[in-house]
């Protein structure tokens, strides 16, 4: 049986994972990389690295039997351009993501996260300060990050650490607050879920520009004023 949640702050999701370069993971090594944290069970980007065969697709997913169905899936059908990694992102990304050659990441997405309701938990949600800062360090100007969820008290914290750091502008035309549609080309198993109960989608997609770093400190207090202010009223669970 898979759990439902897992804890990411627990000790045993503590441990940095050092993750294989690009080279061990694609047979073409050299391709744009698209990074999906929290992949689940894969079968959106099994659909999506079929359509999309010139981009390397990684998913990585903190539930280690799901990756280990999911890698199943792809082997059987021979894909080079897809992986799926078990790790915490929040403890093994940032090193993986420093070592990769400037511009070959693509694009980054985290759709649907745990919503982790309870304010106490809010720390176990997987867009933190530190993450951010890594995705925004990784990503050269013009390449992409996409967020998506059906819950509107989860979405306007990750916009508002994302906005707060100044290093993502909306593409020009995309209306707001919240994107029409996704970028890409097939839905997630949580998107269509939410899809087929006629549920709002709450999606941005942000494009990196030529903005410095903030400091961490910058992007705590901003989640943290995000936290105790927040624009949508807090849900039960
Ligand atoms: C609600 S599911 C959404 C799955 C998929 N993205 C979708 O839209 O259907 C969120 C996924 O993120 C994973 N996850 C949560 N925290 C994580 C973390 N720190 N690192 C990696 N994966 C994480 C969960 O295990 C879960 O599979």
């Amino acid at each position: 049986m898979v759990r439902q949640h897992v804890n990411p702050l627990s000790r045993f999701f503590q441990l940095p994972l050092e993750l294989p370069a690009p080279a061990a993971l694609f047979s073409n090594a050299e391709r744009p990389i698209h990074l999906d944290i929290g992949c689940a069970r894969g079968r959106f980007l099994l659909a999506l690295a079929q359509q999309q065969s010139e981009i390397n697709h990684l998913g990585v997913e903190i539930r280690r039997p799901l990756v280990k169905a999911a890698e199943a899936d792809r082997q059987a059908l021979g894909l080079g351009n897809l992986h799926y990694l078990f790790c915490n992102a929040n403890v093994s990304l940032e090193a993986w993501l420093l070592s990769l050659p400037p511009a070959q990441l693509d694009l980054v997405s985290i759709q649907f996260p745990d919503p982790w309701f309870k304010k106490k938990h809010h720390k176990r949600r997987v867009l933190q300060p530190a993450l951010l800062r890594s995705i925004a360090a990784a990503l050269q100007p013009g390449k992409r990050f996409f967020i998506q969820s059906d819950v509107l008290a989860v979405i306007e914290p990750m916009v508002a650490v994302s906005e707060a750091s100044g290093c993502f502008s909306r593409p020009t035309g995309d209306a707001r607050p919240w994107r029409e549609g996704s970028p890409l080309p097939v839905p997630t198993e949580r998107e269509t879920y939410v899809l087929d109960q006629g549920l709002p989608v709450y999606r941005v997609l942000y494009e990196r520009n030529e903005a410095p770093l903030p400091s961490l400190e910058a992007l705590e207090q901003a989640l943290e004023a995000a936290d105790n202010s927040p624009i949508s009223p807090p849900e039960s669970s």
